[in-house]
């Protein structure tokens, strides 16, 4: 997979992308990161990306001219066409079935606005999904397009090195994971339960099941309840 990121802060990338799995990912050829900067696409002496709203108002609006060089320089990198994907608090709220849904693409193009907002003509012209992270308002899409490729990188084959290791992350089965335990047996007088200990795989797969349900019942109900709509609707 190829993943493109469009951004005025590429050395804000640095840090998260050389590390743990992002770092081995790259490394091992899973996933091809570049990184470019809008404010190379800039033809002015002061390389301003952003000016006062038509109107008024407070803060800053990203221009649209510097973003459309850039956003159309980054897609003659490679040929295939890439699912753009534009970072923003009205977007379409970002979950695990869209990381999966993602995880198939072969390019992605991640586009990071800053400053208060962006011209509305990006949001036309580029024509890209917008997506969201959660509804609250961050000071630009770095951070979300960090939690999507982390979050995405993750679901590639091999990623994780261990095949398994992400079929029963919580959301995954529309559930919270089961709890997981490692050494010592008791810690701080609280013991391993006894199921783990007993080398019955069936039935402990049957209890992690249980636990799965019942811990999603009891601190996130609202993802049941997405369900069973969901299945009311006939959809998975
Ligand atoms: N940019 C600012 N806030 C954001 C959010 N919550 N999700 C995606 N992009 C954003």
């Amino acid at each position: 997979m190829r993943v493109d990121i469009l951004t005025l802060f590429p050395e804000m990338f640095e840090s998260p992308l050389g590390h743990s799995i992002l770092k081995r990912a790259r490394e091992n050829g899973l996933v091809d990161i570049v990184l470019t900067n809008i404010r190379d696409f800039t033809k002015d002496t002061f390389r301003k990306v952003d000016d006062k709203p038509y109107g008024g108002g407070p803060g800053m609006v990203m221009m649209p001219g510097p973003l459309f060089d850039c956003f159309e320089h980054v897609q003659k990198l490679s040929p295939e066409k890439g699912r753009a994907i534009l970072l923003t608090p009205q977007g379409q709220k970002f979950d695990q079935k869209k990381a999966l849904e993602l995880s198939a693409e072969k390019r992605l193009i991640l586009i990071a606005g800053r400053y208060e907002g962006l011209d509305e003509r990006i949001r036309i012209g580029l024509d890209a999904e917008q997506i969201s992270i959660g509804d609250y308002v961050l000071s630009g899409g770095e951070l979300p397009a960090m939690v999507i490729i982390d979050s995405v990188v993750r679901l590639l084959p091999d990623a994780l090195g261990d095949e398994d290791s992400s079929k029963d992350d919580s959301f995954s089965a529309g559930l919270l994971e089961y709890p997981q335990y490692t050494r010592p047996e008791v810690f701080r007088d609280m013991k391993v339960p006894d199921i783990l200990l007993s080398g019955d795989h069936a039935k402990i797969a049957q209890w992690r099941r249980q636990q799965a349900i019942e811990r999603t019942k009891k601190w996130r109900p609202d993802l049941l309840e997405d369900n069973n709509n969901k299945n009311e609707r006939g959809e998975h």
